[in-house]
Order: C-alpha cells, then structure tokens, then sequence
C-alpha cells in the first residue's frame, strides 16, 4: 500500500511517482478502434525514427496495465502520471466518440484508484489524431484547439468523478518547436514560424480546456506541463549576455509568460519577425488560471553569441568534461534548484510539481538477473537534493515523478533510449526493477521484493 513519505529531506505529504506516455508505453496501436495518429504517421515514414521503430509492441502496457499498477504499488508509489491517446477517444479527431478506448483508461483509474495510487492523467502527449492534421494542419490551425477542449470535455464527463489531478498539455515547446520547427519529432515540419503559430494553437487548446476540466470533474486541480531550461551565458561578455537572454525566452519565457503574465515576450517574438495570430479574448484564454504548473527538468544550455549576428539566440556551446548521459545530455542537478527558485520568484505558481526528471543510460541485464544502473540511481538522488534545496528556498514544489517508470519508446530515437527505474525485454515484456528503482522504493518508503 501506498504510505506517505517517510524521506526526511522532504514535506511529510510530499507525492512521490512516477510518469508515462500513451504513445510510449501502450502499443495496441490499431486495436478497439483506435485512429492514426501523427505519431503512427511518422514512425511509418522511413528515415523519421531510429532503426525503423514504432509504437508497437512498446511496453503493450494497453494489455499489461493491471501488472504495471501492481509493480506501482510494490515500488510504493503514491501518484502516477500517464496520458490520455485522444486517437482512442476519438478516432477522428473529433465527432464519434470510441467507447473501448474511454474503457481502457476507466479501468486503468480503477486499478490505480484501487492500489491507493493517484493518478494525474495529462490529456495531450503528442499523439494528435492524424485526421486534425490532415484537415486544419495540426496545432497551426486554430480548429485544432476547438477539437482540442471537445475531446477534452469527453474525457473529463468520463474519468473526472474519479481522476482530480488534470494536466492539458505535456511541453508545447516540444510539440511546437521539434515536430513544427525542426521537423525531429511528428508531424516533422521545417519552419519556425509554423512553431509559433503552433505555440499559440497550444496555448489557446490549454486555455479552452481549463474550464472544460472543471466544469465535469468537481474539486478537479488544472495545470500544465512545461519543459523548462535554465540557460547560462558562456561568458559575462554582453553578446553571450543578450544571447542567453533571447534563448531563454525561447525555452522558457514564450510559454510562462502567457500562461501567468497574459503576454508574449516581445523581445523574442521581434527577433523572430513573427507574430501568431492573436484574436480577440485569445490572452485571457490562455490566462486561465491554473491550480499547479508541471515542470519537466532535463538539462540546462550554455550559450554563446553568434559572430555574424545571424543567430541571435547563439549557439549552445559543449560544458568540457561534463557527466552526461546516454542522450549527450549534460548532468547538472543545481539546474533543477535554480529553474524551480526562478518560476517561483517570476511567476509564483501556487503549486509546482516535477513532473518529469530523469536519465537514459546505457542498461544491460548482468549475469545475476539484475540491472545495476548506479548512475541512474546517482543521478536522481543528486536531483532529489536539489528539489530539496529548491523546498528550503521557499519553491512551493508538491511533488515528483520520476522519468520513466518502464523503459519505452524514446520518439526519434525509438527503443534505442532507456529512461525507466523498471527495464522492459521488449522480447519478451518482462520487467525487471533495475537498482535505480530498489533504491527508490526505499527512499520513498516502499520496497521492492
Ligand atoms: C518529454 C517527454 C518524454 C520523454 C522524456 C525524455 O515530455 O520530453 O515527456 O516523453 O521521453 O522527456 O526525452
């Protein structure tokens, strides 16, 4: 059974957990009805996806959930946060509902409901149905956002007598900026200013959705998930200076400043000569108010300026003889401390979760059965201190899930990425609680036989 948190170095009621993906972990692809989505489009284009992987078998969590909530509550989790696959919901997008696929997350929250975990389901995370894209180009159409609250109003009429905890949106500049931008992730298109607009299609989907959630899920709290990048300039030089400051606004500011401050940054949409589409009542939309802010943490970026001035937003430059992961990320813990202390002080969320931090590394089962992946294990509990510094620091942070509870399908780079506490045989679907998750578990009060 879920018990609270015994770990000293956090608040007594401090949520412990961990977070999936539809598209990650579910597989079932084309089973009980479900539509295409941009994801299944762009697995399917060769050259898109690393050795040709796809959303199948995944972790087949859509057939093995009642295993993976067991293995929830043996971990001693308290929250756990997956999503929901609107091309389940609705197959196309919008209109016909499929009743099997509202099924499959019912009967989810009941079992989590069931091991006394709770859940916090985020509503988009990334698998547009394909028809939206086909028919208003995605989130650049201004439709999309509509279908958006329309899915979402089914959803929450289905799951929101017993899911209290809604996340809209999972990191738009991922959505916006790698699938609209630079074309790495689906729909895999090439053009900034399509980010942009795709940035406030986004943004106005989350707005539209706010009172949507509340309306059918009584008590229901509301956030988002923003994937948050501390950006330091390589030099004090002013160049690296202006250079930090217009990526930071990128990375950061172009999504926390509507959401709590009512506008963009206009210094960052000047650098860019373009503006979205901004109508009438569209910022107070997006303004909505929101009871927590989700915050994926990874890494930070060190940047330098450009010479030629073609860049004004410099270039990243490489931190030498930084630890870093199997993603080249670099491993820097005080990121996490200062991003959390900065939110609080710029844009002062009543709450604050993490709601993603973790790490690939290269696993491997050892000859013993056991997956001993002390560097995961170090990693997090280097992250752990400095969410913990962040608390004394006065950061009103609730809660954290650790990315990922299984390994899964890692977008571009498929099943190459292993991020999990628990590693997946793909082969064979078996988990095995790799050392990183034993030492969770005991960390958070639970334990792993
Ligand atoms: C993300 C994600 C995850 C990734 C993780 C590691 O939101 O980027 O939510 O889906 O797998 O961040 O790259």
């Amino acid at each position: 059974m879920a018990t609270a948190n015994t770990n000293p170095s956090m608040p007594a009621d401090f949520l412990w957990g961990a977070a999936t993906a539809s598209f990650q972990i579910e597989g079932a692809t084309r089973e009980d009805g479900r539509g295409e989505s941009i994801w299944d489009r762009f697995c399917a284009t060769p050259g898109k996806v690393k050795n040709g992987d796809t959303g199948d078998p995944a972790c087949e969590h859509y057939h093995r959930y009642p295993q993976d909530v067991a293995l929830m509550k043996e971990l001693g989790l308290r929250a756990y946060r997956f999503s929901i696959a609107w091309p389940r919901i609705l197959p196309e997008g919008t209109g016909r509902a499929e009743t099997k696929g509202l099924d499959f997350y019912d009967r989810l929250v009941d079992e989590l409901l069931a091991a006394g975990i709770r859940p916090f389901a985020t509503l988009y995370h990334w698998d547009l149905p394909q028809t939206l894209q086909d028919q208003y180009g995605g989130w650049t159409g201004r439709a999309t956002a509509e279908a958006f609250a329309a899915y979402v109003d089914v959803v929450s009429r289905r799951l929101g007598d017993r899911v209290k905890d809604w996340i809209t949106l999972n990191e738009p500049w991922c959505a916006a900026w790698l699938g609209y931008g630079w074309g790495v992730h689906a729909p895999g298109l090439q053009d900034p200013a399509l980010a942009i607009d795709a940035t406030h299609a986004l943004l106005r989907g989350h707005g539209l959705a706010v009172p949507v959630v509340r309306r059918n899920s009584p008590g229901a709290r509301v956030g988002i998930t923003l994937n948050l990048t501390p950006v330091h300039p390589a030099t004090n030089s002013p160049e690296d200076q202006a250079a930090a400051r217009l990526s930071d606004g990128l990375s950061n500011r172009l999504y926390l400043d509507p959401i709590f401050k009512d506008s963009y940054p206009a210094d960052l949409l000047e650098s860019f000569g373009h503006a979205p589409d901004i109508q009438a009542g569209d910022m107070e939309t997006i303004g909505a108010p929101v009871d927590f802010l989700g915050v994926n943490y990874y890494q930070r970026v060190v940047v330098t300026a450009d010479p030629t001035g073609r860049k004004p937003l410099g270039e990243p430059v490489r931190v030498e003889g930084a630890d870093r992961t199997a993603m080249d990320w670099e491993i820097y813990p005080e990121g996490l401390r200062e991003l959390l202390v900065r939110v609080h002080r710029d844009y002062a969320p009543a709450v604050m979760y993490v709601t993603e931090n973790g790490a690939a590394f290269d696993d491997v089962v050892a000859p013993d059965g056991a997956v001993h992946d002390e560097r995961r294990r170090a990693y997090l509990e280097a992250h752990f201190a400095a969410a913990a510094r962040a608390i004394a620091d006065g950061a009103p942070l609730e809660g954290y899930f650790v990315w990922s509870l299984l390994d899964n399908f890692e977008w571009a780079e498929g099943y190459s990425k292993r991020f999990g506490v628990v590693y997946v045989d793909y082969e064979t679907q078996q988990r095995i609680v790799k050392d990183s998750g034993r030492w969770y578990a005991r960390f958070i009060g639970g334990g792993v036989s």
